[in-house]
C-alpha cells in the first residue's frame, strides 16, 4: 500500500515536472522567481542601447513602468524620439533622455556618450547598462561568410559593447554599485547552424561579462547575462513560417523585456528565455553536451536548407530531415 502511494505520488511530480518545462518559455530559476522587484529599478538611471525598436523598445515601456529614468541610445535619433514619446504616452511622467549612439564609431566617441551619459539627470550616474545592441545579418554559410560580414558583427556587438563597458565600468566602480545587464543569445550558449559568426560574437559576449563579473564581483558590480532563443519582434513578425504553413514559436518582445527584468532584479547570472526546442537544446548543450552537440549536428544541414527556403528555422521538424523548398 505504502509503495502504491510513493510510486503515485513520484508519478504525479514527475507529471507535473515535465508539463511545467512543455510549456516554458525560460529556465527553471528564471521562472521560480516571480515578479520583477520593483524598488530594485524605481528612480534608477537605465541606459539602454538598442532602444530604438525589438527588445530594446519593450524593456524601454518596461522599465519606464517600474519608474526608472531612461537614457535611449541606438543609431536612428528619429525611431528613438517615436520611442520616447510612445513610452511617455503610455507611462506618463516617465523621464526620457535619448543620447544617439553608434557602437562601430571609436573609443573617443563612446567616451563623449559615456560622459554625456553620467552627466544626464543632473549627474545622478548610470545605475543599469542594457547592452542590448546587436548586429545579426541572414543566416548564411560559416564558410561563405563575407570579411565585412565578420567585421561589422564583431565592430558593433563585441568591440563597441566591451569599449562601452570598459569606459563606462570606472563610474560605476567610484560609486561602488552598478549593473550590466547583456542580451546574449542561445546562439551564445550552443551552435547556431547558419549563424557562426553571430553566435562566435555572443560566445565572446559571454565569455567577457561572465569574467569581468569574477573581477568586479567584490566590487559592487553586477553582471546579467540573458540568453534569448526566437523573440516576436516588429522585423520578426509574420517571417519564420516554413512551406508547411508552421510557424516558429517565438517569446514575445515584451515578455523577453519582463523576463530580463526578473533576471536582473532578482540578481541572476545568467538566464535563458525561450520556448521548445531551442530552450530544450539549450539543456543539453549545458547539461549533456555529448547528447546536444549530437543533436546539433544532425539538424545543422537542414536548418541551412530551411534558412535558404525561408522556413522555419528552429522546429522541431529539422530533426527528421524534412526536404525543405529552397527559394
Ligand atoms: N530577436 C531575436 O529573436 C533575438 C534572439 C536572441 C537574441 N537577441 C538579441 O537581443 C538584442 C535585441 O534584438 P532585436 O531583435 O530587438 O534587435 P533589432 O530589432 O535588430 O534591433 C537592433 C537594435 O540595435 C541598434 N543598433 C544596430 N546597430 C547599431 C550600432 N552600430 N550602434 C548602436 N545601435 C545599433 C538598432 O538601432 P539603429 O539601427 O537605430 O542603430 C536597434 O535598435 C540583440 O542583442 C540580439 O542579438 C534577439
Amino acid at each position: 500500500m505504502l509503495a502504491f502511494v510513493i510510486g503515485s505520488l513520484s508519478v504525479a511530480v514527475i507529471g507535473a515536472f515535465l508539463a511545467k518545462f512543455a510549456t516554458a518559455d525560460g529556465d527553471f530559476t528564471l521562472l521560480s522567481k516571480g515578479r520583477a522587484k520593483r524598488e530594485r529599478v524605481e528612480g534608477k538611471v537605465v541606459w539602454i542601447t538598442g532602444a530604438s525598436r525589438g527588445i530594446g523598445e519593450a524593456l524601454a515601456g518596461q522599465f519606464a513602468s517600474l519608474g526608472a529614468k531612461l537614457i535611449l541610445s541606438a543609431r536612428n535619433v528619429g525611431e528613438l524620439e517615436r520611442v520616447k514619446i510612445e513610452t511617455v504616452g503610455k507611462h506618463p511622467g516617465s523621464c526620457i533622455e535619448i543620447l544617439p549612439l553608434d557602437l562601430a564609431s571609436g573609443e573617443e566617441a563612446l567616451k563623449v556618450a559615456v560622459q554625456k551619459a553620467e552627466s544626464l539627470f543632473s549627474g545622478s550616474g548610470v545605475d543599469y547598462m542594457v547592452h542590448n545592441a546587436a548586429f545579426e545579418h541572414p543566416k548564411r554559410k560559416a564558410v561563405g561568410e563575407t570579411e565585412e560580414g565578420i567585421q561589422t558583427t564583431f565592430n558593433i556587438t563585441v568591440l563597441g559593447t566591451i569599449t562601452l563597458t570598459k569606459l563606462l565600468a570606472p563610474f560605476m566602480l567610484k560609486k561602488r554599485r552598478g549593473h550590466f545587464i547583456v542580451m546574449s543569445s542561445a546562439a551564445g550558449k550552443c551552435p547556431a547552424p547558419g549563424q557562426a559568426i553571430y553566435s562566435a560574437s555572443k560566445n565572446a559576449l559571454n565569455g567577457y561579462f561572465h569574467t569581468l563579473r569574477s573581477e568586479l564581483y567584490s566590487e559592487g558590480i553586477k553582471i546579467t547575462v540573458v540568453c534569448p532563443g526566437p523573440i516576436e519582434t516588429s522585423s520578426t513578425s509574420g517571417a519564420g513560417t516554413s512551406s508547411s504553413g508552421s510557424s516558429e514559436r517565438r517569446v514575445s518582445s515584451e515578455r523577453c523585456a519582463e523576463l530580463t527584468i526578473v533576471a536582473a532584479t532578482h540578481g541572476l547570472k545568467e538566464a535563458w528565455i525561450s520556448y521548445h526546442p531551442v530552450l530544450l537544446v539549450m539543456y543539453l548543450a549545458q547539461y549533456m553536451p555529448t547528447v546536444g552537440l549530437w543533436l546539433i549536428d544532425k539538424i545543422g544541414a537542414n536548418r541551412l536548407n530551411a534558412a535558404k527556403g525561408k522556413g522555419n528555422t528552429d522546429s522541431w521538424e529539422l530533426l527528421f530531415g524534412k526536404k525543405w523548398k529552397t527559394a
